[in-house]
C-alpha cells in the first residue's frame, strides 16, 4: 500500500494542483488555510482526494473566527491573510473544517497510525522538532506503529522505540530554506521524504491580486521564493518561544 501524506497546504493551489503522484491513500495532517489565496480550491481537493484528516491550528482559527494580532513575522502574515479565508470561503466549506477531528486513528496495510496536527498531547500548537527523546515521551503509551504530524513545516522521519514519525512538511509554504513543495511517501513500512517544483510564480501572482498590504505581499512572496522569512528588511520576528503560539 502507498501511501500519500501531505500537511500545511495554507491555501496555496498552485502547489497543491502540482502535486499529481500515483498513491492509493492520501493522509492529510492539516492547515489547509490562511497564507495563501485559494482556500476553497485546496479545500475541495482534500474534499475529493483525501481519506483521512486532522485539523490544522490554522483551520481551527479560521472555522471559529478567531483573529490573530502578530505584529510581526508569521504571526503578522496569518492576521493580514485570516480575511482572505474569511471571505473566501462558504458556509460549508468553513463547516468542514470545523468538523475536522483533532487527532484520527486508523489502521492502513496492517500498521495502526496516528494522524495529527502538531502532538499528540496538544493536538494544535506544540512545536515538535525532529527530536528523539522528545518524541519518546510524547509516543508513551499510544500503541501505534505510525505517527503522522505537521505543524513545523519542517519533513523529518524518526524511528522512536518501534514507532516511526513522519513529518511530511508542508505542500503550500515550506520554511525550512528549501520553496519545493514538500511531501512524503510510506509505502509498506517504508518511508521517504520528496520535494518537487512547482509554480512559485503564479502563487507570488495570486498574492499580488489581492488587496493585503505591501509588506505582507513582500514577504509572502519572499517565503514562496525561498523558502524562508528572513527578517532584514522587515520588522523582526518574534524569538521563538516568545508567546509560546507562534503561527505556524
Ligand atoms: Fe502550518
Amino acid at each position: 500500500m502507498r501511501v500519500l501524506l501531505v500537511s500545511d497546504l495554507h491555501a496555496n493551489w498552485p502547489a497543491l494542483e502540482a502535486l499529481r503522484v500515483p498513491y492509493d491513500v492520501c493522509l492529510c495532517l492539516g492547515d489547509l488555510v490562511d497564507y495563501g489565496c485559494d482556500p476553497a480550491p485546496v479545500i475541495d481537493w482534500v474534499k475529493r482526494h483525501v481519506y483521512a484528516c486532522v485539523r490544522g491550528n490554522h483551520d481551527h482559527m479560521v472555522a471559529q473566527y478567531v483573529t490573530t494580532n502578530g505584529q510581526s513575522g508569521f504571526r503578522y502574515l496569518s492576521g493580514v491573510t485570516r480575511s482572505i479565508s474569511q471571505e473566501r470561503l462558504e458556509p460549508d466549506q468553513r463547516r468542514f473544517l470545523a468538523d475536522l477531528p483533532l487527532t484520527r486513528f486508523l489502521t492502513l496495510g496492517g500498521k495502526r497510525f496516528l494522524l495529527v496536527h502538531a502532538t499528540p498531547r496538544d493536538p494544535l500548537d506544540e512545536y515538535a522538532s525532529g527530536d528523539v527523546d522528545f518524541w519518546k515521551r510524547r509516543i508513551a503509551g499510544l500503541g501505534v506503529d505510525v505517527v503522522c504530524v505537521g505543524h513545523t513545516h519542517q519533513p523529518y522521519v524518526l524511528q522512536v522505540e518501534g514507532t516511526t514519525i513522519i513529518n511530511p512538511g508542508s505542500v503550500g509554504l515550506p520554511r525550512d530554506g528549501d520553496p519545493r513543495l514538500s511531501y512524503a511517501i510510506w509505502e509498506d513500512g517504508q518511508v521517504t521524504l520528496h520535494r518537487l517544483e512547482y509554480d512559485v510564480e503564479q502563487a507570488v501572482r495570486r498574492v499580488h491580486e489581492t488587496h493585503l498590504p505591501d509588506l505582507a505581499k513582500e514577504m509572502l512572496a519572499q517565503v514562496l521564493r525561498q523558502g524562508s522569512l528572513h527578517n532584514g528588511s522587515h520588522r523582526p520576528a518574534p524569538p521563538v518561544g516568545s508567546n509560546g503560539s507562534l503561527s505556524r
